[in-house]
């Protein structure tokens, strides 16, 4: 509870504070609430299972700074390790990140090699700590086109936190939300011609099931930075029904303080499913 002036006037409070809050790329920063008052409004037991996140603008953080765009996706790591960390305290129990897509392979030669040793880097650097508090990582997407040497890593880092149960971490990695839903009917047309499915079996459920994220809840909100207000391929099927929060915050500027932001404003919403 915020203090000062009982029950009434700390709602009062908090009602001003929500006015000024981000909603969809406006406000104004001069009254935003702080961390810690955003803290004390988040409701344990509203909060989304799942969150998903687009971290955009890493190349946009860079140029404005005069450094080449990978000085962007470097910074953009401890976003991901404090968000991560962030995510871990609250309870979230899944957090799925988009880190490089199917369409990112058009990105310059040097830009793509530099994502793909990235991820080599953070599995080495980053798998201690992530295990240590109970993560489980998976990365998601197509592996087919992916260094051999960077898919055993992948392997080896799902094996060792296969157990894990504190919050999953799935990373899009080579992911299309197309592609994963091309690659579910492709198996789905497999197990047809083999007599292990008939049309029948098919229903949401199913399709479900056969996704990357086969087995989770759908995620509740996803995130979006870097300004732009749209999905690219993004989970495609599961986003569905999440509620979606859109920051002009580039990602490696991203902190707990937004993260709290876009939690407060999920709180406040009144998701109906379509009902009424
Ligand atoms: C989009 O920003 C970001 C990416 C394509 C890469 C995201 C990668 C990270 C945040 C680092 C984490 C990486 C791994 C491997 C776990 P952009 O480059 O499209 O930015 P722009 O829109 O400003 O050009």
């Amino acid at each position: 509870m915020l203090r000062g002036g009982g029950v009434a006037g700390a709602e009062r409070t908090q009602d001003r504070m929500l006015k000024e809050l981000f909603r969809n790329g406006s406000s104004r920063e001069v009254d935003a609430p702080s961390e810690a008052q955003l803290a004390a409004m988040i409701e344990p037991a509203k909060l989304p299972k799942h969150i998903a996140v687009i971290m955009d603008g890493n190349g946009r953080w860079a140029q404005r700074r005069g450094l080449p765009r990978f000085a962007g996706h470097r910074q953009g790591i401890e976003s991901l390790r404090e968000i991560t960390r962030a995510c871990g305290e609250l309870g979230i129990e899944i957090l799925t990140v988009y880190a490089f897509s199917t369409e990112n392979w058009e990105r310059p030669k040097e830009e793509v090699n530099f994502l793909l040793n990235l991820l080599d880097e953070v599995l080495d650097r980053e798998l201690p700590e992530l295990h240590a508090n109970g993560v489980r990582v998976r990365i998601i997407g197509r592996r087919s086109s992916l260094p051999p040497s960077l898919v055993k890593k992948i392997e080896a880092a799902e094996q060792l936190t296969a157990a894990n149960n504190k919050l999953i971490l799935n990373v899009g990695f080579n992911y299309g939300g197309r592609a994963e839903i091309v690659d579910a009917v492709k198996r789905a047309v497999s197990k047809a011609r083999r007599g292990d499915l008939v049309e029948d079996d098919i229903d949401e459920e199913w399709l479900s099931r056969e996704m990357y994220t086969g087995g989770m809840a759908d995620p509740d909100l996803l995130i979006r930075t870097g300004g732009e207000s749209r999905i690219s391929n993004f989970l495609l099927w599961q986003l569905a029904y999440a509620e979606i929060w859109f920051t002009p915050v580039y990602w490696p500027e991203f902190r707990r303080v937004h993260l709290l932001q876009a939690l407060v404003d999920y709180q406040q919403r009144e998701r109906r499913f379509g009902r009424v």
